[in-house]
């Protein structure tokens, strides 16, 4: 077995073994995706040996829709593979110049563009936003309680109390998936909607893993809150058995609330 400093090494010559067929491989159509002034050990080299001519771009060009990285871009800590004595258990990070915009080349698979690929894909859409800590959204189920006894084969509404988090907005999910980078509203509070999700469990007391393609139920919830409180109606509920409820906020912030509650002819 590797040990894991040599683990670390293999994954460094990984990346750089990453970099060099990004490198490689520039040939995106009328792009440059090269990074302008860059030191003769990146791009100006790369532009040299490729012909590619550094001062062509008009200035004024539309940075949100030109094909070149602009260098006030360039997360220069993406360089380090954060490898430290300190912790000799690190994996080292992938590394990049160039904010891993060609990463995808990598990748044996198809790029996402915008679809829900079941094979798998690759997106090379930026993450955009990140929350702050004290915007981070959170939620909390208002019905059903933990545990609660529904009546089986009748139809109940779930509520979803949503704090920190602005409702109602959602895009095409046919061809707008993963396709734009997160964002905020103006006070810096992620715009989205929720998703539930509700499983079958073997048992109240069942640590078994789920299968995540099987499930019993699955809605978004893509209207405004009403009250800060989110509603989605589970016409004639569900049979007999012990379920799992879990909702998901997007885009992006993937943070997961779980309850079980039970489905039976009893209860209240
Ligand atoms: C590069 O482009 C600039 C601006 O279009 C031009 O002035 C210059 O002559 C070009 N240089 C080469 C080597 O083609
Ligand atoms: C990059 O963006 C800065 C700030 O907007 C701008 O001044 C600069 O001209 C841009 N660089 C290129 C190559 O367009
Ligand atoms: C390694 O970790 C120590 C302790 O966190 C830190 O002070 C130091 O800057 C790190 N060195 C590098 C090269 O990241
Ligand atoms: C998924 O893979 C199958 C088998 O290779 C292929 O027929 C299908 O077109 C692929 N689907 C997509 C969306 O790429
Ligand atoms: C739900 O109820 C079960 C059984 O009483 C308990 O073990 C568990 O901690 C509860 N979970 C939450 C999130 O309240
Ligand atoms: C619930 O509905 C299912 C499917 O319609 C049926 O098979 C089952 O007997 C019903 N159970 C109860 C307790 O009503």
């Amino acid at each position: 077995m590797l040990s894991s400093l040599q683990f670390a090494v293999l994954s460094l010559l990984l990346a750089v073994s990453f970099l060099e067929l990004a490198r490689g491989a520039i040939p995106v159509q009328g792009g440059d995706f090269y990074l302008p002034g860059r030191g003769p050990s990146g791009a100006v080299k790369e532009a040299k040996r490729t012909g590619h001519n550094l001062s062509s771009r008009a200035p004024g060009d539309d940075p949100q829709s030109s094909l070149t990285l602009n260098e006030t871009q360039v997360q220069q800590a993406l360089t380090n593979s954060g490898l430290n004595a300190s912790d000799p258990a690190l994996t080292a990070s992938l590394t990049s110049e160039n904010n891993f915009i060609n990463f995808c080349m990598t990748q044996d698979v198809a790029l996402t563009n915008g679809a829900q690929n079941a094979n798998g894909s690759c997106n090379p859409t930026p993450m955009g936003r990140l929350l702050a800590r004290d915007k981070m959204p959170s939620s909390k189920f208002k019905y059903p309680k933990n545990g609660s006894l529904l009546i089986a084969n009748t139809t109940f509404t779930v509520q979803l109390t949503v704090r920190n988090f602005e409702t109602g907005l959602y895009s095409n999910a046919e061809t707008n998936f993963f396709s734009a980078p997160q964002t905020t509203n103006a006070d810096g509070f992620l715009r989205g909607h929720s998703h539930i999700v509700i499983e079958k469990v073997a048992s109240y007391t069942s640590e078994e893993p789920l299968d995540p393609s099987v499930f019993t139920f699955f809605k978004a919830m893509n209207a405004e809150a009403d009250n800060n409180v989110l509603s989605v109606t589970v016409t004639n509920g569900l049979q007999p058995g012990v379920y799992r409820l879990a909702s998901v906020r997007y885009p992006h912030v993937h943070l997961q609330i779980s309850l079980i509650f039970i489905s039976d002819q009893y209860g209240h």
